[in-house]
């Protein structure tokens, strides 16, 4: 029986898992990531912990299902998007990589979006601080050593791909975070590319994401019992290849992103611009496909932060208990924006607040806000999206957020939209990641393989909640607003 890998580095995990040709799970493993503030805004990792993941999480898999191990006939890639991953001429990072959600190149990105909403259009958006381009900028001004020893740009995944194959590539999902895409052409923008004032020459060929770009070196086959050469498919970025997953891929299928980060996500079949409130319009991770989406920069990781405050308290626990105690809207507001927000707000600045406490207030209150700010915030995503012409009737939801059944009702009532939880649809990315990686054995039909996975439940929105919670979201909106000059100064 042939066997598929699938590998998605996050922002906080990186994951593994390997599924058998009927999609059964046969084996998973994931290793914690951090990431490191050391200035203001700042947000980066040290590629080394990558590869580090990766070689723990491959010889966990080794040892608990060898023979699983021993059948894989295609490794797939996905990770977080947007980052530098810049590389000397002996292919070691010349410094960490600054993260999707570093907002240290914010005038930057202003410089970039000067050039006009023609080539905003071009590369699917207008640029934001967190894209790779802009902090090519920043790297420029603030780091120009470090900068003129880079010989190569890659995207996370495909640091991985180097390290396995030994091949320089990456796809056009990923291509499109970093702002230098065509996303119609799904090809380097010269104009992009010019802008910035880079060598072309340090930008990596792009394969689509279902197709083969680089075999498995003898070496790491036989250290992880894979077998040597098996074909590694070029990947894509991990909204996109969570999507992959749950077989969004036609044009119109929606899906909800509930995890580090937060996406509402619509795949097309065609490049359809809609910047007026930053949508992303970028390629998906298969050939011929697009997508728009919201992308919102803080998602589960904000019940993980209001977990950490509460004294690391057990995320199940406090979700029981926010639960447990839910009588409608709460009291408190929070805004979710730990790390600043892009989608609708361009904001790096912009910074999470619990608003209302009272000498009574519970941690219950708490999470349920929290809860409540990051739902808000998809019904700002929801509106972005309309903006620009599209509207979902229904939707997916995937991440680990989509494991609360709670939260998920909450989203559902605030977005006006039925989603669909999977059967496991909490593997998220790195089950897309095999998909593509059985697709670039190119055996299989896509649309065979590019399925909707069983659903478990659909939690349909609650026209009262929702018509409670109105009042609470303009209010939400409105404490932004007030705070937005605050947030800058
Ligand atoms: C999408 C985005 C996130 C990151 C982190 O624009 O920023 O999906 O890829 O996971």
């Amino acid at each position: 029986m042939a066997c598929f890998l699938g590998i998605d580095l996050g922002t906080s995990a990186l994951k593994a898992l390997i599924v058998d040709d009927r999609e059964a799970v046969r084996a998973e493993a994931e290793e914690k990531l951090a990431a490191e503030h050391p200035a203001p805004l700042a947000s980066e990792q040290d590629p080394a912990s990558w590869w580090r993941a990766v070689e723990a999480a491959l010889a966990r898999l080794h040892a608990a299902a060898p023979a699983a191990m021993a059948e894989v006939a295609a490794i797939g890639l996905s990770g977080q998007m947007h980052a530098t991953v810049l590389l000397d001429d002996h292919d070691r990072p010349v410094r960490p990589a600054m993260l999707w959600n570093d907002g240290r190149a914010h005038a930057e990105a202003e410089d970039l979006k000067r050039l006009g909403t023609d080539l905003a259009a071009e590369l699917g958006v207008p640029a934001l601080a967190g894209f790779t381009a802009p902090k090519l900028l920043w790297l420029a001004q603030h780091e120009p050593a470090a900068l003129a020893r880079a010989r190569a740009l890659l995207l996370p995944k495909d640091l991985i791909r180097l390290h396995l194959t030994g091949v320089r590539a990456t796809d056009p999902s990923d291509a499109a975070g970093t702002w230098l895409l065509d996303e119609a052409r799904r090809s380097w923008s010269a104009r992009a590319v010019a802008a910035v004032g880079i060598d072309p020459a340090m930008l990596p060929p792009i394969v689509e994401g279902s197709a083969p770009a680089g075999t498995l070196r003898a070496e790491i086959a036989r250290r992880f019992g894979l077998r040597a050469g098996i074909v590694v498919a070029a990947g894509g970025g991990d909204t996109m290849v969570g999507g992959v997953g749950i077989g969004a891929v036609e044009d119109g299928r929606a899906f909800v992103g509930l995890s580090t980060s937060a996406q509402l996500f619509v795949a097309a079949d065609a490049h359809r611009p809609a910047p007026a409130r930053l949508v992303h319009a970028f390629c998906h991770a298969v050939p011929g496909r697009w997508c728009q989406m919201a992308a919102m920069l803080n998602g589960a990781g904000v019940l993980a932060a209001v977990a950490h405050l509460l004294g690391d308290a057990d995320i199940p626990t406090l979700l029981a208990e926010a639960e447990a105690r839910f009588a409608g809207p709460g009291r408190l507001l929070v805004l979710p924006y730990l790390s600043g927000e892009r989608t609708p707000h361009d904001d790096p600045y912009a910074r999470g607040v619990v608003f209302g406490l009272t000498p009574d207030t519970s941690r219950a209150e708490l999470v349920l806000a929290a809860l409540e700010g990051v739902a808000f915030s998809f019904a700002d995503a929801r509106d972005a999206l309309a903006v620009g012409g599209t509207r979902i009737a229904s939707a997916g939801i995937v991440g680990g957020g989509a494991r609360s059944a709670f939260w998920t009702r909450l989203i559902a009532s605030v977005l006006g939209v039925p989603l669909r939880v999977y059967a496991g649809g909490a593997r998220g990315p790195a089950f897309g990641a095999a998909r593509l990686a059985r697709l670039a054995l190119g055996v299989d039909d896509p649309a065979t393989v590019l399925v909707e996975p069983p659903v478990q439940r659909v939690i349909e929105p609650d026209a009262a909640l929702a018509d409670a919670y109105a009042p609470r979201i303009e209010a939400f909106r409105r404490l932004y607003a007030a705070l937005r000059p605050e947030f800058a100064r």
